[in-house]
């Protein structure tokens, strides 16, 4: 499966549309429609429930996306946070200057009277057998020297537009953690080991975006700010690596937990010439993308660095007090950092299947049931019967109290379980003639409804009253036998 397959499922299917798509959309920017929405907010809560709500040592925040400038300045974003860039003096497109030999460049070829050709990245021209030297793009102008390029959104605060009004998009959601550090451990009463967590948009200006979700100015993170008290140890190991390396095992487990398989993931360890700044450690965790093995996210040992700093810009003392040995310290931070539209992506390149049934192509997305934009479908097999449409709609109303259910009748049964089939909808349900009966003939109803099982593909009969138990059952993680051993099975 290629990315440009998933970039058409997911708009012809309603997951992710391009921004502002009628004016030409906007620079790598990405809208999620009524699927999308479904499905980021089920990744996000499952992702609250399972590293915050769920844990004693964890609480979250929700803080704003405009910060104090000096925020920036302390946390080494200003002075730091930019990457290399060249600008081709033709054209003036722009490029990281460590991409631009990973691109296939235009080059008009004068061994054949100067014709043009896409010459893949990093090899000669097969012809005149010279290599990119100009603007891999145009194929003509020259590319300036590197400059470094900050990363971060520049905006201002207020009604006048001046130096002293600048104000940041955040980068990262990472920051708020360390500012409010004293507020929430004071407000909370916390003790170490423990951890801020927060979910929500990020920005970068990143120069050369792309390959969809991957990489864009706007996408949104979840975050964890570890906070570990850097003179203990845990299992004889100094107490951040020991949380470091348990973060990192704890990470790996929920995105296979959720559909991952293991063989499409890795950890790669950061090289010392690569560490961010704050850095002691950093471990990513890979993904086999369709574009490759990239980081789906990272865990950083930061240290006390952001502390620190925070204390040295602001003047506050940002400490812990250890009661047992009676000193202040400064504790190190463990920071696992996800991003939600990458593992998004991940998700739906995992569960993505083309299969062969009785002779035709069935797409299937196997979303985890807890992840999938929509739980239930409800189908009438006979549109024109009136009260097979009602019970179908009665179906919907009581289970859409607990989970998302959609009623479909707008096309032929085989094209409703497709259809549903493609956006990863676990299971459907489905009224029939067996189900009321028919009053005419004096034939009784069974009260019963078909219920089928998306990957396997199997159906089960089962009285309408039983639906939400069952599905309590089975969106709750419980197996399709349990079902098939109650219920008999239907032709
Ligand atoms: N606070 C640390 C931090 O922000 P990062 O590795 O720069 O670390 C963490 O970002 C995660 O955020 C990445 O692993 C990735 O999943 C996501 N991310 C970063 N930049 C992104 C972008 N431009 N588009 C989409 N996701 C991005």
């Amino acid at each position: 499966m290629t990315m440009d397959t998933l970039v058409s499922l997911c708009k012809r299917r309603g997951f992710v549309f391009q921004s502002s798509e009628i004016y030409g959309g906007t620079g790598s920017c990405y809208d999620y429609g009524p699927l999308g929405v479904e499905l980021k907010n089920n990744l996000k809560r499952l992702w609250w429930r399972d590293f915050v709500q769920s844990r004693p040592d964890m609480v979250g925040i929700d803080a704003s996306i405009l910060m104090h400038p000096m925020v920036w300045k302390a946390s080494g974003h200003l002075d730091n946070f930019t990457d290399p860039m060249v600008d081709c003096r033709e054209c003036k497109l722009r490029f990281r200057a460590d991409d631009v030999d990973t691109l296939p460049w235009t080059h008009y070829c004068a061994a054949t009277k100067g014709n043009r050709f896409t010459i893949p990245a990093g090899e000669p021209c097969s012809h005149c057998g010279a290599r990119r030297t100009l603007c891999p793009n145009c194929g003509k102008g020259e590319l300036t020297a590197p400059r470094q390029f900050n990363l971060m959104f520049k905006t201002f605060m207020g009604p006048v537009e001046e130096e002293a009004s600048v104000a940041y998009l955040r980068p990262e959601t990472a920051q708020a953690m360390f500012v409010n550090f004293e507020n929430v451990l004071q407000s909370m009463r916390l003790k170490l080991p423990f951890g801020i967590a927060q979910a929500g948009r990020s920005f970068r200006n990143e120069i050369t975006p792309g390959n969809f979700i991957f990489r864009t100015r706007e996408f949104e993170q979840m975050e964890i700010e570890y906070f570990v008290n850097p003179r203990e140890t845990v299992e004889g190991r100094p107490a951040d690596e020991y949380w470091h390396d348990r973060w990192i095992a704890d990470c790996v487990a929920w995105f296979q937990r959720y559909g991952l398989r293991e063989e499409n993931l890795r950890l790669r360890e950061h090289g010392r010439d690569e560490l961010s700044h704050y850095s002691k450690r950093t471990v990513d965790i890979e993904y086999r993308f369709p574009i490759g093995w990239s980081e789906l996210m990272g865990v950083a040992n930061r240290t006390d660095f952001d502390l620190k700093q925070h204390a040295k810009f602001s003047g506050k003392s940002l400490t812990y007090f250890d009661e047992e040995r009676k000193e202040h310290v400064v504790p190190y931070v463990v920071e696992p950092a996800a991003g939600v539209d990458r593992a998004l992506l991940a998700f739906l390149a995992d569960a993505y299947a083309e299969e062969e049934v009785r002779g035709e192509k069935r797409v299937v997305l196997r979303f985890h049931p807890e992840l999938a934009p929509v739980k239930v479908a409800v189908l009438p097999l006979l549109k024109k019967r009136e009260e097979i449409v009602k019970t179908a709609h009665g179906i919907r109303d009581t289970l859409a109290k607990q989970w998302r259910v959609v009623y479909d009748d707008t096309a032929a049964i085989g094209r409703l379980y497709r259809r549903q089939d493609e956006v990863g909808t676990p299971y459907c349900v489905t009224v029939d003639v067996q189900t009321l009966g028919d009053s005419e003939k004096g034939e009784a109803g069974d009260g019963k409804v078909t219920i089928r099982n998306r990957d396997s593909m199997e159906q089960a009969r089962v009285p309408i009253d039983a639906l939400p138990g069952v599905f309590h059952d089975l969106l709750g993680g419980g197996a399709w036998a349990r079902v098939a051993s109650r219920y008999p099975a239907a032709k």
